[in-house]
């Protein structure tokens, strides 16, 4: 019944009424729901929003630079980016258990945005993108309804000490309000329709150990096929595509010498609620072209392989 436009003019009135002349934080990913909200909140207060971007070193190929085009750039937004690629590549050496690297790469984040925080010393509020399904997922596991079998970690709140009040525009929107909304506003159609991207990024998507050579390798390889899903119509019939890093080496055959490199996987699932899941049946012809491109044009990868798994029993992730 609400049209976009009258969900955005709501909740601009709301964000100016609450605010009024206080200073905003917000924790900006890349992904919808935190683009969405700082849009919204930058609409409404303008320069009173500082959004915090930290640059991990585990997103995909380009985007530190897109996150920083679509907000600082082209919408004036006032973003801190935090090149934390060292930090997070120094914190996670040596360790390959997926649960321990989920905990180092979500501690991690606390602690550099925390710092970043601390440096804003004026703001009264800290902004988050929660939406509708993750207020009734925490609640669920409230009553010990939790259904993550993995340890899932978005960037959490602040310490008491903070006294940051929390401003939530988007509370009471379901993912397709999010969009519509954003699409609205005028954000990137590529932006508001992305697939999702885990909290740790790449570093549950190279398995065990995370190095920067194998961070490098994979988001080459992931870009071709992205770019590949999209050129071939799929890229919107999947809910969710990536390509996965194995650090194990096999054999492979070039001109007249032999090769010794890495595997990459491709996953593409079907699914409404992300919590079963279905592979989808990319035609041999896509892949065939996907798989020749990856080994001609990044180096280190001899051999691709189309992971034919449905969730359960394996997940969406590989770890
Ligand atoms: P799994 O692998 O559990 O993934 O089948 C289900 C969905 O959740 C995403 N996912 C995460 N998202 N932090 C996040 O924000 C995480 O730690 C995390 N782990 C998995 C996954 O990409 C899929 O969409």
């Amino acid at each position: 019944q609400w049209t976009p436009g009258q969900i955005i003019e709501d909740a601009v009135i709301r964000i100016r009424e609450q605010v009024g002349t206080d200073k905003v934080i917000l924790g900006l990913s890349g992904g919808v729901d935190s683009s969405v909200a700082a849009t919204l909140i930058h609409r409404a207060i303008g320069d009173q929003l500082i959004c915090v971007f930290v640059d991990n070193g585990l997103l995909r190929l380009g985007e530190g630079d897109q996150v920083m085009d679509t907000f600082a750039e082209n919408m004036g937004v006032n973003v801190i980016r935090v090149d934390a690629e060292q930090r997070f590549l120094d914190g996670l050496a040596g360790v390959s258990d997926p649960e321990k690297k989920r905990k180092i790469i979500g501690g991690l984040f606390v602690d550099i945005f925390e710092e970043e925080a601390a440096k804003l010393s004026d703001a009264k509020w800290l902004a988050q993108g929660t939406i509708y399904p993750d207020v009734i997922e925490s609640a669920g596991a409230k009553t010990g309804k939790a259904h993550n079998i993995k340890s899932h970690h978005n960037v959490g709140g602040l310490p008491d000490y903070m006294k940051l009040s929390l401003l939530e525009p988007l509370r009471e929107l379901f993912k397709d309000e999010v969009r519509a909304v954003g699409e609205e506003m005028g954000l990137p159609h590529a932006m508001v329709w992305r697939h999702p991207f885990p909290g740790p990024g790449l570093g549950v998507r190279i398995l065990g150990e995370v190095k920067k050579e194998y961070a490098d390798i994979l988001r080459r390889a992931d870009a071709i096929y992205i770019e590949e899903l999209y050129r071939t119509g799929h890229y919107d019939k999947i809910s969710q595509a990536f390509a996965v890093f194995l650090p194990v080496k096999s054999v492979g055959v070039m001109g007249d010498g032999r090769t010794y490199e890495y595997v990459i996987a491709l996953r593409a699932v079907e699914t409404k609620d992300f919590m079963t899941a279905g592979w989808y049946p990319l035609p041999y012809a896509e892949l065939a072209h996907i798989s020749g491109r990856i080994i001609n044009e990044v180096k280190g990868v001899n051999r691709v392989t189309y992971d034919i798994s449905s969730k359960p029993p394996a997940t969406i992730e590989w770890e």
